[in-house]
């Protein structure tokens, strides 16, 4: 993977190590990123520095961090293919991050939503990393002239900062940074809570049958369907403004099953949700399952995700320890 002759787009994305991933991350993003590993150049990172802007135990923190890399590796991401590395093994990332913090206004870390919600959830911790959170997804990406970002929907407003940054940074010291594209494919850009379905899906839920976890069991996952919030019409039809836990069931089936709008209200024409929840829980199950096979096998194998993702951070620090020098000189810092 050679900076100097790039033959291909590329493509960077993380994912926070805070627990088992969830049906909302699979769908939105990890699902994604073992399909473009063939067309692109494609760096994965578990974003453990990230997850410090939340108070962790560290012992969970380390160990999250090892699942999280083999349930990358479960779901496709191919080592020989792409680059699969840890965040806190790249030092470059949080040089570039102080680089990057001198380049964002107060005022537009203060625009953050992710920000605003967190700091409501947290009002006990809002902390200097939460408020530079994207500076340091904007390093992430920039460190690596990534062209592509593969993301979920509720991550478009701090690529949107990202590039904002890129451009300042460009503009004032000379050409450096590749502006990044958001990647978000249509079906399952934002996958929402079973309980709430305003809301997105999210492991913090309090209630746990608001989320599907990729680890949960075949009786959880179909008992968590059962229990999804719905409405009283009783007719599986899209319509998420109007209803929307069907019209997030439908999107969630349509993933796993390929099938389009009009041929799931089809399907279940005249039958009530209970057959269409049963259906849908189903397809949830039959995809997780070999994957959540494929992780127990990996993850008894520590020695071999460790080898992993030693060989990811060696090739992710060449290419960010390269970025990280133009930029320490662009911005005059004294080179010896
Ligand atoms: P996080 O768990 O916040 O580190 O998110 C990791 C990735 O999953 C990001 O690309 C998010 O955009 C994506 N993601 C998280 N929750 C959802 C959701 N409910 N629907 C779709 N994508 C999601
Ligand atoms: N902030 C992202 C999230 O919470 C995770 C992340 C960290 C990321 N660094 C990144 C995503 C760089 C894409 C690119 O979902």
């Amino acid at each position: 993977m050679e900076e100097t002759t790039p033959r291909k787009k590329r493509i960077l994305s993380g994912i926070q190590p805070t627990g088992t991933f969830t049906l909302g991350n699979y769908i939105g993003a990890v699902r994604n990123w073992a399909k473009l590993q063939d067309e692109f150049e494609c760096l994965y990172m578990v974003a453990d520095l990230h997850a410090l802007t939340v108070r962790q135990n560290p012992a969970d923190l380390r160990r999250n961090t090892r699942d999280a890399a083999a349930m990358l590796l479960a779901a496709g991401i191919d080592p020989k293919q792409s680059l699969l590395f840890v965040q806190s093994h790249v030092p470059a990332h949080t040089q570039l991050n102080w680089i990057l913090c001198c380049n964002a206004q107060f005022g537009e870390l203060s625009r953050m939503t992710q920000f605003k919600d967190k700091s409501a959830k947290h009002p006990d911790n809002v902390n200097g990393g939460l408020f530079t959170y994207p500076c340091l997804m904007a390093a992430d990406i920039l460190i690596y002239n990534a062209d592509l970002v593969p993301v979920g929907q509720d991550q478009t407003q701090h690529l949107e900062l990202t590039r904002n940054v890129a451009q300042r940074f460009n503009s004032a010291y000379s050409d450096t940074f590749v502006l990044p594209e958001g990647y978000t494919t249509k079906e399952g850009a934002k996958v929402m809570s079973l309980q709430e379905p305003t809301k997105k899906m999210s492991k913090s839920d309090t209630n746990v049958n608001g989320f599907i976890l990729m680890s949960d069991d075949a009786d959880t996952i179909m008992r968590k369907f059962k229990r999804a919030v719905t409405d009283s019409e009783g007719i599986v039809r899209y319509d998420p403004a109007a209803k929307p836990g069907v019209s997030n069931l439908m999107s969630i089936y349509q993933v796993f099953t390929g099938k389009d709008v009009a041929a799931i209200e089809r399907e279940f024409d005249g039958c009530g949700y209970g057959d269409f929840k049963v259906a849908v829980a189903q397809s949830v199950i039959d995809a997780l399952a070999p994957i959540q096979q494929e992780f127990n096998r990996i993850v008894a194998d520590k020695a071999y995700v460790d080898s992993v993702l030693a060989a990811g951070a060696e090739g992710a620090n060449r290419i960010a320890g390269r970025t990280m020098q133009k930029v320490y000189r662009k911005v005059g810092l004294m080179q010896l």
